[in-house]
């Protein structure tokens, strides 16, 4: 009997009512730690990343020491076999003799999908070129659910390097399923989104949005606006890069016209897009979502394992 083993790809492979259960284990585990610190004893996670990375995979590695179990991996292409020349799935049939599940970090869109076709273990993408980025949308689901209490009825505004951004791609497509959601896309022509996320998402499913090149005048109606990073190492030419670069940076004056209630959320790394003394504006939310990104990755990794939630 072939046993069905679940992997986490797209944001889109969890359904909305997996996700709410999601966000309700890991909203517990932020409430009771204690509770969940030995729930993943003796398992491991191994994190495979062929790509630069401070939160996703140290948050990774935090989620599952703080169940109780271990980890094991690599933070660059170049310390691995990929710098001999072995390919993805020959290392996934490896490293599942070694570990339970794993972490995933690739320049190359696809590259978690070719290995889940060949592991063993659970695979989970922990962000696949400019493509995609599921564990980062949860993170970014769960802070918008906790800390503005819902996640329909919000216009949303997202603002950088949107046709190069994986984080934005897995937000529109996430938060396309639910209702009354308003994209406000702000980005200069040369960085719109890719046609597969503005046909296949967008107007596909007839959710509203406009793409616009101005911040100042989106701000007065967001509810929240999702700043994004010039993705510098997808560029095919430096001076393009250097023309983008700075395009868009939101300072205190900027803040001035948004909603009093407005959540500015970031996935992070930010260089300049964020000036640093917007940090202490109350509305500032990108780094508690980097906390929110570990209780998230901690219900992942147990409901990817089917370990039991404790009482
Ligand atoms: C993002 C990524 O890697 O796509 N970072 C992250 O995982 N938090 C965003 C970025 O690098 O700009």
């Amino acid at each position: 009997m072939e046993v069905f083993m679940r992997h986490l790809l797209s944001p889109l492979d969890f359904s909305v009512k997996e996700l709410d259960e999601l966000f309700d284990t890991a909203s517990d585990i932020a409430a009771n730690p204690k509770k969940y610190s030995k729930v993943c004893e003796g398992k491991k996670l191994a994190t495979l990343f062929y790509e630069p990375s401070t939160r996703t995979r140290l948050s990774f590695e935090a989620a599952m020491l703080n169940l109780g179990g271990s980890v094991l991996g690599f933070s660059e292409a170049s310390s691995s076999s990929a710098s001999k020349g072995e390919s993805v799935s020959d290392t996934i049939r490896i490293i599942s003799c070694y570990a339970d599940i794993c972490a995933m970090r690739h320049s190359k869109e696809g590259a978690p999908l070719v290995a889940s076709i060949h592991s063993g273990i659970p695979v989970i993408n922990a962000g696949d070129g400019g493509h995609q980025h599921p564990t980062q949308t949860f993170t970014d689901l769960m802070t918008i659910r906790t800390l503005k209490g819902r996640l329909d009825n919000l216009t949303i505004g997202l603002c950088g390097d949107l046709k190069f951004g994986r984080t934005v791609h897995s937000l529109i497509n996430s938060l396309a399923r639910y209702s009354n959601i308003k994209f406000v896309l702000i980005s200069p022509k040369e960085l719109r989104v890719p046609d597969y996320i503005r046909d296949d998402v967008l107007n596909a499913n007839n959710i509203e949005y406009e793409e616009v090149e101005n911040l100042e005048s989106a701000m007065p109606e967001l509810d929240i606006l999702y700043m994004t990073r010039i993705q510098r190492e997808r560029f095919f030419n430096e001076e393009e890069y250097m023309r983008m670069k700075g395009f868009y940076i939101l300072d205190n004056e900027k803040m001035k016209s948004a909603k009093p209630d407005m959540l500015v959320l970031h996935p992070l790394p930010r260089v300049n897009e964020i000036s640093v003394e917007v940090d202490n504006d109350s509305r500032a939310a990108y780094f508690k979502q980097a906390q929110f990104g570990v209780y998230v990755r901690m219900a992942l990794i147990m409901k990817l394992l089917e370990v039991e939630k404790p009482c």
